[in-house]
């Protein structure tokens, strides 16, 4: 049961990112966009789940996360809460909905929070959007932070390889990772970084720090579903581990079908009426 009579001591809050850091137990996020996918996720026990704008390439085949927009992640983020019984669920705030003023930011992340009924928003950036990232925990807003390959600024960046691998750019990266714990985020993402900042990081700060591609010694780890389940065709980088082919299982089920119903062997007599 969840909402405001809520009795599930085991609902995971952003409290409780705070307490697993302290305790030592590594917390765990996985992507999703939709109702039946966050549905098997949540009930299979992660800890978090991320209405990433990473939907932008998953679901919208898009190149990059640029295009989605609020409504849409707002589409994706409401889908995805109705499923979900324990998870803590973080919705990203699209490109160019927190970026032009912070008035604008917090409408938007109202929006966000009012339309789907999420415990918390993400954004990417450091001390450039520190005074949004305030004004919006200022309105009791959880908030998460996303540090190293940000891929709102990936035309900024010119690629998806390593970021902060030279010392002015980890420096950097740590300052930000201060200011936003400073500012109140409960988390961190840190994505595409080398592990030994990651570690660095993680130990310098007191919310928790969620890794992609960041070593195993952040406070937990974040994968796209679509892609650790192997759905993503030829998507393969380093930092990804593949739980599951699904592709083949898919294809395979699909090609059964498509000779069952060919040759006349489905249905059945018994699946008929
Ligand atoms: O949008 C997303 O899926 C993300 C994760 C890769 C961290 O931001």
């Amino acid at each position: 049961m969840s909402g405001y009579l809520t009795t599930d001591s085991k609902k995971i809050t952003t409290q409780s990112f705070r307490e697993m850091k302290q305790r030592g137990e590594k917390i765990t996020m996985l992507t999703a966009y939709d109702f039946t996918m966050a549905a098997i996720v949540d009930s299979s026990g992660v800890d978090c789940i991320l209405v990433g704008d990473s939907a932008s390439n998953v679901m919208a085949g898009n190149e990059d996360t640029l295009p989605i927009t609020v409504d849409e992640m707002i589409y994706h983020a409401r889908s995805v809460k109705r499923a979900v019984k324990r998870a803590l669920v973080i919705c990203d705030m699209p490109f160019g909905s927190y970026q032009i003023s912070r008035e604008e930011a917090l409408r938007n992340a109202i929006k966000i929070m009012k339309e789907t009924g999420v415990d918390a928003v993400k954004v990417e950036g450091g001390a450039d959007i520190l005074d949004t990232v305030k004004v919006l925990i200022a309105a009791g807003i959880p908030v998460c932070g996303h540090l190293g390959l940000t891929p709102q600024s990936i035309h900024k960046f010119g690629g998806y390889g390593l970021r902060a691998k030279d010392e002015p750019e980890a420096d950097q990266l740590l300052a930000d990772a201060l200011a936003l714990d400073a500012a109140g985020c409960f988390a961190i993402v840190l994505e595409k970084v080398p592990a030994r900042l990651a570690a660095k990081v993680t130990k310098a700060v007191s919310c928790a720090t969620i890794g992609i591609g960041a070593g195993c010694e952040t406070d937990g780890q974040v994968l796209v579903s679509a892609d650790m389940l192997g759905m993503t065709n030829g998507f393969r980088p380093r930092f990804l581990r593949l739980y599951a082919d699904l592709l083949t299982v898919i294809r395979n089920a699909v090609n059964c079908y498509s000779e069952d119903v060919k040759r006349s062997a489905f249905p059945s007599k018994d699946e008929s009426y």
